[in-house]
């Protein structure tokens, strides 16, 4: 049975774009995964979001409207400078970055390179041109593996492969470029596990290649792409043996973004301050498994195998922090991140993209 269709987006982008009354905000990686649900939010939210992909054209359902410069690769420093010189930004949302923590093993010096040298460029240019105000999409994943839960924003730090150390790099380099220069304001946003997609159906995630997460996989698996899904290890120390994260609502996570942006812009002297963006509860893989299956009417075949290399026992976020001074909280659940995931892959199997035959 389909999910019963969620209310499209409830107020138009073009009333948006019209409204023109927020910042002028630069969203660089603005249509993946996060990204383009950040930018629709800030669209929303009456911001003028200029939507800045290297790796992809704009969501099709949304490119109308959507407000995209063209594609640009943040090592590309005379790139950059062209369109800070075309445009006076108030703020920037750094999403753009290579994630794939497997990929990441094997081609350390690409993440290096694409991640760190990209970030460099960006923060350079930004200083040139006096935009000072910064939120930078880090991840839970600086957590590694902690020793207890839930994860607090004090907690020690450790990377387990080179995409967790570029995002720990980078939240080092902030906070320097704040002792350096205090006119700098810098919000650290780190992600637990981001699911789900927009109620509307219009946007989703769309991984390339094989899916290294395990709701993106899923979701294949529901589609027909995937025969099953492997499950890497059910001998940890959780209810039912499998691994335990904090899943988040990608649509409460790009409010998070939102609530970011309006504390930089408060007046408070934010400084270089992190926080969580979770929910505060832990998930197991088979429950997501069975929430995915509840929510799509899809039975997803599973294979049970060893523990993934890397792979924590158990993580999930405090979001005190988060809730005391953005003033943000995490409003769906599981179910809902099911529902809406399953009505992203129901309308888009193959994403925004077409039946790959090499799949
Ligand atoms: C979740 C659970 C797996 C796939 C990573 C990044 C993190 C963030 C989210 C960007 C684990 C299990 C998975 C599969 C499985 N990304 N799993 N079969 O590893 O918690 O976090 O993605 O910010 O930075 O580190 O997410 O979805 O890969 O795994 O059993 O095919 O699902 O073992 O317990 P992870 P994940």
């Amino acid at each position: 049975m389909r999910p019963k269709r969620p209310p499209a987006i409830s107020r138009s982008l073009s009333e948006s774009l019209r409204a023109g009354d927020g910042e002028d905000v630069l969203v660089t990686g603005g249509a993946g995964y996060i990204g383009s649900h950040t930018v629709l939010q800030l669209l929303l939210a009456g911001s003028r979001p200029s939507s800045w992909t290297t790796s992809r054209t704009p969501p099709r359902s949304l490119s109308r409207e959507w407000p995209s410069l063209p594609g640009i690769d943040i090592r590309d420093k005379e790139a950059l400078e062209k369109v800070f010189a075309s445009t006076t930004f108030d703020a920037v949302i750094h999403f753009a970055g290579l994630k794939a923590v497997g990929e990441s093993v094997h081609k350390p010096l690409l993440y290096y390179n694409n991640n760190i040298i990209g970030t460099i460029n960006l923060l350079e240019v930004m200083s040139a041109h006096g935009c000072k105000k910064l939120v930078f999409s880090s991840s839970a994943t600086v957590y590694g593996w902690p020793k207890e839960v839930p994860c607090t924003e004090e907690f020690d730090l450790s990377a387990t492969n080179p995409y967790g150390r570029t995002k720990l790099f980078i939240e080092e380099i902030c906070r320097d470029i704040h002792i350096s220069d205090p006119d700098w304001s810098i919000i650290l946003l780190r992600y637990f596990n981001p699911v789900g997609a927009h109620p509307s159906g219009h946007i989703g995630e769309d991984p390339r290649g094989f899916p290294n997460n395990l709701m993106p996989f899923v979701q294949q698996v529901a589609v027909g792409r995937r025969p099953a899904l492997t499950v890497f290890g059910n001998d940890y120390s959780t209810n039912d043996g499998t691994g335990v994260r904090d899943y988040i609502h990608v649509v409460d996570l790009s409010d998070g973004h939102i609530s970011a942006l309006q504390k930089l812009f408060d007046g408070s002297e934010i400084g270089c301050e992190v926080y969580n963006l979770g929910t505060g509860k832990g998930t197991s893989v088979l429950e997501m498994v069975a929430a995915f299956e509840k929510a799509s009417g899809k039975e997803i075949p599973l294979v049970i195998a060893g523990r993934r290399p890397g792979d924590a026992e158990i993580v999930y976020a405090s979001t005190a922090k988060a809730e005391k001074e953005l003033h943000w909280k995490a409003k769906y659940g599981i179910e809902e991140m099911c529902r809406d995931q399953w009505n992203w892959a129901s309308m888009n199997p193959w994403g925004y993209g077409c039946p790959d035959p090499a799949d």
